[in-house]
């Protein structure tokens, strides 16, 4: 039986390059998409040299309504693609009072709009089909208000909340759902922020922050934090947040919130 074909988003650059790189040393098909024509087809043809398999390339920027619309087009209906990576993203300079608004609709666009639709676009032809995956690239900033990185941050806990509940939402169809979230990793991405990456420390290598993630993609775990050494905090942390989940559905409000007499 041959391998399901991969669309990867962002795949022109930085960790959607390397997760190209390995599903095609894997075998599949691959599909890639990104503005980027002209690196996206240098990609395409090393890798049609080094490893044999079909790869199409489909420029797209996906803030646009029309590129996106090709995109979900092509999900809704190549039935060889079962896997989405959905990973092209921005990240910001600056805090929020000096962001402009464009600035930010232009991230939340990209990190959350079209990722969603992008998801919407594949999920029910995988669900019928009952198998495929959906990678979705989240980030632990989204962990992190504190970080400072409000806009982006919060772009990155939609696109964790997202993924946990799709894969409530679809793994029992036979569809797997993995969001995946790094930390600081070495790719263009600081730099098209305008932000130097010399000054951050604790920098992960793009090669090992994706072949961790696909430990956790072939692990089917449903959410991969490669430098999170101790597991077993993220594991406190969900079920500290699932023990709230019978206390949140009550008819009364809680004592502390009733109106003085
Ligand atoms: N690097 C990190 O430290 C880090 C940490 C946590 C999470 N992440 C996440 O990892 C994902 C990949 O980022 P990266 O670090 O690999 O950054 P990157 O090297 O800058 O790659 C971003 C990719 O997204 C594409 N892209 C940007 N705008 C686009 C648009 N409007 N339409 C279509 N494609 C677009 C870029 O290609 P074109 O310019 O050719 O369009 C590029 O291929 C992002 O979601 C990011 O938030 C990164």
């Amino acid at each position: 039986m041959s391998l399901p074909t991969v669309l990867i988003t962002g795949a022109s650059s930085g960790i959607g390059t390397v997760y190209a790189e390995r599903f095609a040393r894997r075998g599949h098909d691959l599909v890639l998409v990104a503005r980027d024509k002209g690196r996206l087809d240098a990609l395409a043809e090393r890798l049609r040299h080094a490893t044999g398999v079909a790869i199409d390339v489909l420029p797209a920027d996906l803030t646009q309504r029309s590129d996106l619309a090709i995109v979900e087009s092509r999900l809704r209906d190549d039935a060889r693609i079962g896997i989405l990576v959905n990973n092209a993203g921005i990240a910001q300079s600056g805090g929020f009072t000096e962001q402009s608004a464009d600035s930010i609709e232009q991230l939340l666009t990209l990190n959350t709009i079209a990722l969603t639709r992008l998801a919407a676009a594949v999920a029910p032809r995988l669900a019928n089909a009952g198998e495929g995956a959906i990678i979705n690239i989240g980030s632990v900033v989204g962990l992190a208000p504190e970080f400072g990185m409000s806009v982006y941050g919060a772009s990155k806990a939609f696109v964790l909340f997202l993924s946990q509940g799709l894969s409530v939402e679809l793994t029992p169809k036979g569809v797997y759902v993995q969001a995946v979230l790094p930390a600081t990793t070495r790719t263009e991405i600081w730099e098209r922020a305008g932000i130097d990456i010399n000054t951050l420390t604790d920098v992960m290598d793009v090669g090992e922050l994706v072949d961790a993630a696909l430990v956790g993609f072939d692990r089917r775990e449903t959410v991969t934090i490669p430098p999170l050494h101790v597991a077993e905090r993220w594991d406190t942390l969900d079920a500290s947040r699932q023990g709230l989940l019978s206390d949140i559905r009550q008819a009364q409000a809680a004592e502390r919130y009733r109106p003085a007499q």
